[in-house]
């Protein structure tokens, strides 16, 4: 069924998992995601960022795909649809009315006390809904989509902020910037585990590691036991699928079904996704 992300993270702070999002750009990722998630009796997140959404046909189109699916296949497991990185109140409330059931809302590159009047208007909204939220401070380096940060901007988010932000405005995760970066980083990422254990044994709140991308099975581990309960992975799923079709086109180079070449590239998509289950211990756990 689709809900939202709430119970599944306080189950997985509780019991020591972290739930993967997944980002999902266009049907074969819902298909891939979503059969990985059956077949490891798993939670999981289906995020869309906006421009994703954008070239699918829009908000209502991403969340038509997945419950469709989820229909067809008869999808036991718990799934949350879940705006990446939204970027206005305007956006999350078209996410959230067009059946989302989950939302970010990144006011990271706002000064605090700006994100969190803009944070906590939409918890007020989500709420309403049932829908969850989750909010961002400091800033996360590397690009996704459009959103681009470059080395000198990303920041380590503050201990005593996180804190402030995430009472006064009630959201039920959050991503603290401690160095992670989107897409592949430049050499080992150095991530900040001293910020994260005090940010969540002040906060208590699951905490999300954006960029999950490359990060090392021993870190991932570190930052689930300090808190960690959802990790993003979006280019990891990019590059095991490009290279799938890559290899299938390469091979027979007069190939023109789309099936032919995009099938190889969702079956990679599907044992990536998989195989961050069994990392992030979520399988077996829906
Ligand atoms: O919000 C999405 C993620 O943080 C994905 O990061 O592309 O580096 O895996 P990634
Ligand atoms: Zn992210």
């Amino acid at each position: 069924p689709l809900v939202s992300m709430k119970e599944m993270l306080e189950d997985a702070k509780e019991s020591g998992y972290a739930v993967g999002q997944f980002n999902m750009n266009n049907l074969e990722y819902a298909q891939a995601i979503l059969q990985a998630a059956e077949e490891e009796n798993s939670p999981v997140i289906l995020g869309v960022s906006e421009g994703a959404a954008r070239y699918m046909g829009g908000f209502g189109v991403a969340v038509a795909i997945v419950e469709s699916l989820m229909i067809e296949y008869g999808t036991t497991v718990p799934v949350a649809i879940h705006l990446d990185h939204g970027s206005s109140f305007e956006k999350c409330a078209e996410a959230i009315h067009a059946g989302f059931t989950s939302v970010m809302i990144d006011g990271s590159h706002y000064p605090l006390e700006e994100n969190i009047a803009l944070t906590k208007k939409v918890v007020e909204l989500a709420h309403i809904h049932g829908v969850s939220v989750e909010a961002e401070l400091g800033r996360i380096g590397g690009q996704e989509d459009d959103l681009i940060v470059d080395d000198a901007e990303a920041a380590y988010a503050i201990p005593a902020e996180c804190k402030q932000l995430i009472e006064e405005t009630n959201v039920d995760c959050f991503a603290p910037a401690l160095g992670s970066v989107h897409g592949p980083y430049k050499g080992e990422p150095n991530l900040g585990f001293d910020r994260m254990e005090e940010v969540f044994n002040i906060t208590n709140v699951p905490l999300v590691l954006h960029g999950g991308t490359g990060i090392p099975t021993k870190d991932i581990q570190r930052a689930i036991s300090l808190g960690t309960a959802k990790v993003n992975v979006n280019t990891e799923n990019q590059i095991s699928q490009t290279k799938a079709v890559r290899e299938a086109l390469n091979a027979k180079p007069d190939l023109y079904d789309p099936r032919k070449y995009l099938g190889p590239g969702t079956e990679a998509i599907k044992q990536t996704v998989i195989g961050k289950m069994r990392e992030f211990g979520s399988s077996n756990r829906a």
